[in-house]
């Protein structure tokens, strides 16, 4: 057995977003959910709608401090969360002041655990009258998102430092919703996906200058000074979702145009307006020819994704280059017997040990998910979190992996 030490200050943790946890939300996705026509296709497939309708999630909006206990408990020192947008503003150029206080007190009770917020400013939802103008279609999309960013970091900008603006906006929201036209708003077309694309990167980089605007402005804490405010300083960057392309060597140039569309035109464009990469890593893209070089693996989540965490170590090399520092803002699997996931997390951590090793600067590891939650258009069905959910009575339930993994969290090591 191998001792495996993490950096000194590493970050370890969970991650959740709003729409996922919080219960009574409503967006786009919530106006989709129920929809004639979703609860159609439901029926048509077999499925019970009532699964697929995010209505109270986990209602951490009401529970957050039950799950702060949690991650408490279980020795992490960072949680990623999201602000739901069209809480802070439900009508165009309105803000509530009551949503906001919210999501202050919160932060501070989270901060009280001695956990550092890691916060996502979107996380696939958008208030209903953002949707009606088109979302991220719209040319005006980066001016209304950068003025809900300045609400939100004018307001918690003395108890943030870790700012994710966007999650997953080219792979898995572009792809989902725009190249294959399965998430709203269902409008398949490759140019509009590019549109969007584009209108994400203004986005990214105007919401980081106002960051960066907004931190620059408070004067430092002086040194002994009485102040309860933080001396903090904002870490501004967006998380994507990282697979490891599998493509024989005659359709290389494939590879190279999935791989450039998925993540690297994005951070390319937007590498002077990032402090650090955001890094998703759950499984492998396959494409044509891939299994002469890569046989089907044998262990398979219920999504139907692959487990391959050798995967992590090539995706972290390959954004090395960008000389940032990296957070894996997300990695987990659906398991809800618990008997994979300490497996799951152990392998994949023992290759992002490997990588730090070779010169990558990883600086924090957060598990996909603290909680069992709504997982999109798959609904209640897969089982994400460290903890466990009882969807009826919302009675959480630490699982054993959970624990094994604290000792990890704890120790700064891992012993493999
Ligand atoms: C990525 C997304 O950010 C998150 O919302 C989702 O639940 C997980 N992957 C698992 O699919």
């Amino acid at each position: 057995m191998e001792k495996l030490e993490f950096p000194e200050g590493f970050l370890w943790g969970a991650a959740t977003s709003a729409h996922q946890i919080e219960g009574d939300n409503h967006n786009d996705w919530s106006e989709w959910e129920k929809s004639p026509e979703r609860i159609a296709q439901l029926k048509k497939e077999g499925k019970d709608p009532a699964d697929f309708i995010s209505g109270k999630a986990c209602d951490s909006y009401h529970r957050y401090r039950e799950d702060f206990d949690i991650a408490k408990e279980l020795g992490h020192n960072v949680h990623r969360f999201s602000i739901e947008w069209s809480r802070i503003e439900p009508e165009e150029g309105k803000f509530d002041e009551r949503e906001m206080e919210h999501y202050k007190t919160l932060i501070t009770d989270l901060r009280e655990r001695g956990i550092e917020p890691m916060v996502t400013l979107w996380h696939f939802t958008n208030p209903v009258w953002f949707a009606k103008k088109g979302g991220f279609l719209s040319e005006r999309s980066p001016q209304y998102f950068t003025r809900y960013v300045k609400y939100v970091v004018d307001n918690l900008c003395d108890r943030v430092g870790l700012w994710i603006t966007f999650n997953e906006p080219s792979s898995v929201y572009g792809g989902f919703s725009y190249l294959l036209g399965q998430w709203p708003p269902q409008k398949k077309s490759f140019f509009k996906y590019l549109r969007v694309q584009n209108n994400f990167i203004r986005a990214h980089t105007l919401a980081y200058r106002q960051i960066k605007k907004i931190y620059a402005a408070i004067p430092p804490v002086r040194p002994g000074s009485s102040s309860t405010s933080h001396n903090i300083r904002a870490q501004v960057g967006w998380a994507e979702n990282y697979r490891y392309p599998v493509v024989p060597w005659y359709l290389r140039w494939l590879g190279s145009i999935f791989t450039y569309f998925r993540f690297l035109r994005f951070l390319k464009k937007t590498a002077p307006y990032q402090d650090f990469i955001g890094l998703n890593y759950y499984t492998i893209a396959r494409l044509p020819g891939s299994y002469d070089v890569l046989p089907r693996q044998a262990a398979v989540s219920i999504m139907g994704w692959e487990i391959y965490p050798y995967g992590i170590f090539h995706v972290l090399k390959s954004v090395a280059k960008f000389k940032k520092p990296v957070y894996i803002t997300e990695n987990g699997i659906a398991d809800a017997s618990d008997e994979r996931r300490l497996k799951f997390i152990k392998d994949h951590l023992r290759w992002i040990h490997g990588s730090i090793a070779h010169g990558v600067d990883v600086r924090g590891y957060i598990y996909w998910s603290l909680l069992d939650n709504f997982e999109w258009s798959h609904g209640f069905g897969p089982r994400f979190g460290l903890a466990e959910i009882d969807f009826k009575t919302f009675k959480r339930t630490v699982r054993p992996s959970a624990l094994e993994y604290a000792h990890i969290c704890r120790n700064n090591m891992l012993e493999y």
